[in-house]
């Protein structure tokens, strides 16, 4: 990622150019779980259109379908019903080789739970999704060390998941899922663990990156500073999304 001051005037106009356009669209999405002895249908024919750059809050309470929602939107999870499209394609015309590829290219996740590889240091585990793409090592952790600085926590590079705090952890996650340089960013309560500083300086990176990339970002909260932070707020009731108005 690029500091603002040394971003070439290229890389703006390029980013401008690339927004509004429609990074992620959804139609008629409908999630029903089949698996207890009576169906779950936890979302139903939902809309929802993010432009590249801008950035989305979803709030609504614990279990109203956040994670089954930012599942089925980072093609972790396939719909009952409806579509997914990420940069105008399909995920649905994706086989599980070419959704992974996809998904490694295009989307960065940060898991509610973060799900950091326990034997790998943080380093590495930031380093993995460009070791997954088939860079080196090298280029792959040198990289991953401007991600730990940028969210704070490079002193802790070579410890282990298990010797960092839960904010520690959520910030390796975080870094993980940047440093492909996504276009597509979902994150399911990022600052749930973390101070108020922390958590600012985890909003400062986001706006840099919404200015000078044409990134855009779902984000899971129920921080009312984070969701009023970012372009819209919508709150997930009764299977759908509408525009949320009140301060949360
Ligand atoms: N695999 C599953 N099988 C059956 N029901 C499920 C499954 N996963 C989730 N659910 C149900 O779907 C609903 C939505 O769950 P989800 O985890 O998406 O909620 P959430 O909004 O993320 O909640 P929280 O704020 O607590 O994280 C819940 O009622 C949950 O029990
Ligand atoms: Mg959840």
């Amino acid at each position: 990622m690029n500091d603002p001051a040394t971003v070439k005037e290229g890389d703006m106009s390029q980013a401008a150019n690339a927004k509004g356009r429609i990074m992620l669209a959804c139609h008629d999405l409908t999630r029903i779980y089949r698996e207890g002895p009576q169906d779950v249908t936890v979302l139903e024919g939902l809309e929802l259109e993010v432009r590249a750059g801008e950035r989305v809050a979803i709030v609504g309470s614990s279990g109203s379908g956040k994670t089954t929602l930012l599942n089925l939107l980072g093609g972790l999870d396939r719909p009952t019903r409806g579509e997914v499209l990420i940069a105008d394609e399909s995920l649905l015309d994706l086989g599980e080789t070419a959704l992974g590829r996809f998904r490694n290219r295009h989307i960065g996740f940060v898991y509610q739970f973060h799900h950091l590889l326990a034997e790998f240091t943080a380093l590495e585990n930031a380093a993995l999704p460009l070791i997954v793409r088939g860079q080196s090592k090298k280029a792959a952790e040198s990289r991953a060390r401007e991600l730990l600085i940028r969210v704070g926590i490079a002193e802790r590079a070579d410890h282990k998941p298990g010797e960092l705090s839960g904010g520690e952890r959520q910030r390796v996650a975080i870094a993980r899922a940047l440093v492909t340089d996504p276009s597509l960013v979902l994150m399911d309560e990022p600052t749930g663990n973390l101070d108020q500083t922390t958590a600012a300086s985890i909003l400062a990176l986001m706006d840099e990156l919404a200015r000078t990339t044409a990134c855009a970002f779902v984000i899971v909260t129920h921080d009312p500073s984070m969701a009023a932070h970012q372009d819209r707020v919508l709150k997930l009731d009764d299977g759908r999304l509408t525009e949320q108005l009140e301060p949360i």
